[in-house]
């Protein structure tokens, strides 16, 4: 895919997507301050929820970017609120035996610590990070994503756990213990060793034989076909290169990144907002997944500041343009249509091999809208990760 030949988001276009990103973050504080967002919405509206699910973070972190982009003290308020929500969670582990403990904890608590110093929410997110490395299993040097312990059917790692490794770094920077980072290391050697296929795509979940630690098969439980790439799997990927090359400068992940996000440009249909996985192109009545797009567009970014300027330059540009076309196809504009931020979404697709149950179809999903508040705020200003 040529990205040149594409218009770039616009300084006034950058603005006005901004405001009705903040806009929509205002509107929802009446109902999702005391509640929590639905993983995705229902015809394009959240269902409430209590602090349960692995997406609750996201929803949170919109409120940090709001109040970053605004000083009000409205979204502090909600902020805190959930801060109290989060500690709480923990310290009674609440539906907390999974690995996304960084999806929940970084853009939640590790945020309110970044930009408050607020120390509760330090302690719950020390805390979530003790418990992901609980996780870690020595029989193959992983972090174990779903199910019990050690249990023959779950032993495997999935992708998706770049994006929890940046909770372990911050634990190692902010406690001193390098036990965190250590076991983010190891995670992260093993991941790659086994989820990248030769040609760049990826594999959504690796399996391992929990006798010997050896890496058996790999299994796609959200994507189209075990061997195909799964749209999201593939930008958690991006996003997770870019955020583990920032905290170690290991040139490896430098040089995969730019493998991995040339896969993902490279199988965009020609609008630009990915099917749900890359089996799917042009032509195709299979829906989106807008949220793909929002993430490698934050990894494009964040790498941006790591590499020389040339490099970086291009990696600007080929955000902003993909940005446009999420703003132009995807964003909400007006509140009547709907209470997230970026339409078009797929959370699970359901086929007759992978197993997961079909939900979130076309729909909003709370890290859709969060990735795509964040690559605004990342394409803004000079923005501190809360990752
Ligand atoms: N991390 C789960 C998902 O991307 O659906």
């Amino acid at each position: 895919m040529e990205l040149t030949r594409y218009p770039e988001l616009t300084d006034a276009e950058l603005t006005t997507a901004m405001n009705h990103a903040v806009q929509q973050v205002r509107c929802g504080l009446q109902d999702y301050t005391d509640n929590m967002k639905y993983p995705n919405s229902v015809n394009n509206f959240y269902p409430l929820m209590d602090n349960t699910e692995w997406t609750n973070g996201f929803w949170t972190g919109e409120v940090w970017l709001a109040y970053e982009a605004t000083g009000e003290e409205c979204f502090k308020q909600t902020g805190l609120k959930h801060v109290d929500s989060f500690l709480d969670r923990v310290n009674r582990n609440i539906v907390l035996d999974h690995h996304d403990l960084g999806f929940l904890y970084s853009p939640s608590c590790v945020a309110a610590y970044k930009l408050l110093k607020d120390e509760k929410a330090k302690e719950a997110a020390l805390k979530a990070a003790d418990k992901l490395i609980t996780r870690f299993q020595e029989k193959g040097g992983f972090i174990q994503a779903w199910g019990p312990l050690g249990a023959k059917d779950n032993y495997r790692l999935i992708i998706d756990c770049l994006l929890n490794l940046p909770l372990l770094y911050w634990a190692s920077e902010t406690s001193g213990d390098p036990k965190y980072r250590d076991i983010a290391l190891r995670h992260i050697h093993t991941a790659l060793s086994v989820v990248i296929r030769p040609d760049y795509s990826t594999y959504h979940t690796y399996f391992f034989d929990p006798q010997t630690g050896l890496p058996t098969h790999g299994v796609s439980h959200q994507g189209n076909r075990n061997e195909s790439a799964w749209a999201r799997g593939q930008a958690w990927g991006v996003y997770g290169l870019a955020i583990s090359y920032k905290y170690t400068r290991d040139p490896q992940y430098l040089e995969l990144f730019r493998h991995v996000t040339a896969y993902f440009i490279d199988h965009l249909p020609s609008d630009l907002i990915p099917y749900w996985d890359f089996d799917f192109s042009d032509g195709s009545d299979e829906p989106r997944d807008s949220s793909a797009s929002a993430i490698a567009i934050c990894g494009m970014l964040e790498m941006a500041k790591h590499v020389d300027e040339e490099e970086a330059r291009q990696l600007i540009r080929d955000s902003r343009i993909l940005m446009k076309a999420l703003v132009d196809r995807c964003a909400v504009s007006d509140p009547a249509c709907s209470n997230g931020q970026l339409l078009h979404s797929t959370y699970c697709r359901s086929t007759p091999t992978n197993g997961c149950r079909e939900h979130g179809v076309d729909e909003c999903c709370a890290w859709g809208d969060y990735f795509y508040f964040e690559a605004l705020t990342r394409l803004s200003k000079d923005w501190e990760m809360y990752w």
